[in-house]
């Protein structure tokens, strides 16, 4: 049985295999998967990971069970996490969880009967399904796998999604990565240690203009008010990095502007026009994305 936690468990084979098991499924729906159950734990807050994962199983022909929040299950009675999970998987064939604590993931993947598959752990911890959609239109977008800037803007230090894909990047050609942040905010060290023994080159600046001049991806992010308690902080941060209809229009011709949504501000509305724009197409790419990985994980197959 496998469980997936992070996104350093995939290679550029099955990272391959994946993506082509997506294509594939575009518009496809079947009954592979009737009888079958998934249970969708959410003990933190989500719109997209969870419903898509479920429209996912629903679409494979699969029934689904959710928890919708901390508050609604039994922790908010101080059951474990591992109690939770000892009695969710006797009830599920796969678990999909997302859990407001770093390590959430791997302590549940220890103690289930059934695969896991980590929809989030904590702030600073990973979001690999994000990673693995994020890659996905990324590639499918550009047409190609190799030689490719990627642009991270905004909030690098709590932000979960560009942790992950930083991982998938690394296993690639003629990568580059240029980190946009305050310096409150900047990438953390782990994920630059990743880069460089990978040698993946980076620069860090706090000059969006010159940052993206040159990307063919520009992965906006959000300044999360859940995860930056202090209120003067986050008014400090948030609109310092805010794409522009003005500053898409400044990107390289065929560049794309990628974003995990949901957005607060750090992108205008007017940029969803641009022919950068495809953070609303990311999220159908989303949903076949998860759609293989169900299909790999619920038939034993190694991601
Ligand atoms: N991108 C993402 O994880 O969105 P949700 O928080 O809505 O699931």
């Amino acid at each position: 049985m496998q469980h997936l936690v992070e996104t350093q468990q995939f290679d550029r084979a099955s990272l391959k295999r994946l993506f082509e098991l997506a294509t594939s499924l575009e518009d496809k729906r079947d009954e592979s998967f009737k009888g079958k159950i998934l249970a969708s734990l959410f003990f933190a807050s989500s719109t997209r990971t969870r419903l898509s994962f479920e429209s996912a199983m629903m679409r494979l022909g699969g029934n689904v069970i959710t928890v919708e929040s901390g508050e609604s299950s039994s922790q908010s009675k101080g059951e474990t996490l591992e109690d939770s999970i000892k009695v969710v998987s006797q009830y599920a064939d796969i678990i999909v969880m997302r859990h407001g604590e770093v390590g959430s993931a791997t302590r549940a993947a220890a103690v289930s009967k059934v695969p896991v598959i980590n929809a989030g752990d904590g702030n600073m911890g990973q979001h690999p399904t994000q990673a693995l959609l994020d890659l996905y239109t990324i590639q499918r977008e550009l047409k190609r796998e190799d030689d490719i800037h990627v642009a991270v803007v905004g909030n690098l230090k709590y932000y979960r999604s560009p942790r992950s894909l930083a991982y998938l990047l690394s296993k690639y050609n003629g990568m580059r990565v240029t980190f946009i942040s305050s310096p409150e905010l900047r990438m953390e060290d782990d994920v630059k240690n990743h880069l460089k023994e990978n040698n993946i080159p980076f620069i860090e600046t706090e000059d969006m203009t010159e940052g993206i001049r040159d990307a063919d991806v520009v992965y906006q992010t959000r300044i999360a008010k859940e995860w930056i308690k202090n209120d003067e902080e986050y008014e400090k941060q948030r609109g310092r990095y805010i794409i522009t209809r003005d500053v898409a229009d400044h990107m390289k011709e065929g560049a794309i502007i990628i974003h995990p949504l949901p957005r607060v501000g750090e992108i205008e509305e007017a940029v969803d026009a641009s022919p950068h724009a495809v953070y609303f197409k990311q999220v159908g790419y989303g949903l076949i994305v998860r759609m293989a990985l169900l299909k790999t994980m619920l038939t034993g197959k190694e991601i």
